[in-house]
């Protein structure tokens, strides 16, 4: 069984680093999934393209209970997930990685919770590290290792999409301490704390967001980026793979019986 999983997001669809691929469908009470195995430097890896194959799911549709689940019921406990974001703040550049910290969410009625009542309960899930600080580490690592431009520590927005921002909502998302604004981390990242899996986003700076950049914002653009960067992120995910230790005993994976006591 996986132990981790690479969740990719726009412009990261194409599992190529990892040998003898074999796609999956998995079916979950929440809808199905398909999800690439495959092999990297003697472990087994789970491939999941966020938006389909084809980029054929935009953000706000996307079935992140159902990609969430399937990774759980294939035994999936770390997950790297990438992220094309623009950026709020002249420290964070276009071309630039950044290992997210904290977010906040400006997302509309998605299905964020696996917890809604009845057999399963009521769950009201800790957030005080969103992003698995373990797995952070590691990437930061990586991104030095590799001599790759990177921050460890932002904040994420998490818009509705599929739309690009106003100038002015910009400018209010950095009032309110914004670093980096995408349209897919949330429900995602909430999802995988419970289902105890740790979870780190690599988010990617693909273009400075509306209103600071000098003209209007096109997909294009994010996905030319992405292009270009393609090779430092696969870069990136692989080194960060092959450090990650199945056997950590990290806080993310007790998130439902709370804080374990010394
Ligand atoms: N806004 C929202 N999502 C994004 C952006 C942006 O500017 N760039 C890449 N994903």
């Amino acid at each position: 069984m996986p132990d981790i999983a690479i969740i990719g997001g726009t412009g990261v669809y194409d599992p190529d680093l990892l040998t003898e691929t074999a796609e999956v469908p998995v079916e979950t009470p929440f809808g199905g999934a398909r999800i690439t195995l495959g092999g990297y430097g003697g472990k087994e890896i789970a491939f999941l393209p966020r938006h389909g194959a084809a980029h054929s799911v935009p953000p706000h549709l996307v079935n992140y209970r159902a990609n969430l689940a399937a990774l759980k019921t294939i035994g999936v406990r770390s997950i790297v997930a990438t992220a094309a974001v623009g950026s709020l703040n002249a420290a964070m550049k276009p071309g630039e990685f950044v290992f997210v910290d904290q977010f906040l969410d400006f997302t509309k009625g998605r299905k964020d919770t696996f917890f809604e009542g009845g057999p399963e309960g009521v769950v009201h899930i800790d957030l005080t590290e969103p992003y698995c600080p373990e797995l952070r580490v590691i990437l930061a690592r990586a991104a030095l290792a590799l001599g790759l431009p990177a921050k460890d520590g932002g904040v994420y927005v998490c818009t509705e999409g599929p739309r690009f921002e106003t100038p002015a909502e910009i400018r209010m998302f950095q009032r309110l301490g914004g670093d980096l604004v995408g349209m897919t981390g949330i429900p995602e990242v909430v999802l995988a704390r419970e289902a105890e899996i740790c979870y780190a986003t690599v988010a990617m700076v693909t273009n400075f967001a509306a209103g600071i950049a000098a003209g209007r914002l096109s997909h294009q653009e994010v996905v030319e980026t992405m292009r270009v960067q393609g090779e430092n992120i696969r870069r990136l995910l692989m080194q960060a793979v092959l450090w990650i230790d199945g056997d950590r005993q990290c806080a993310c994976r007790h998130a439902l019986s709370g804080p374990v006591e010394a």
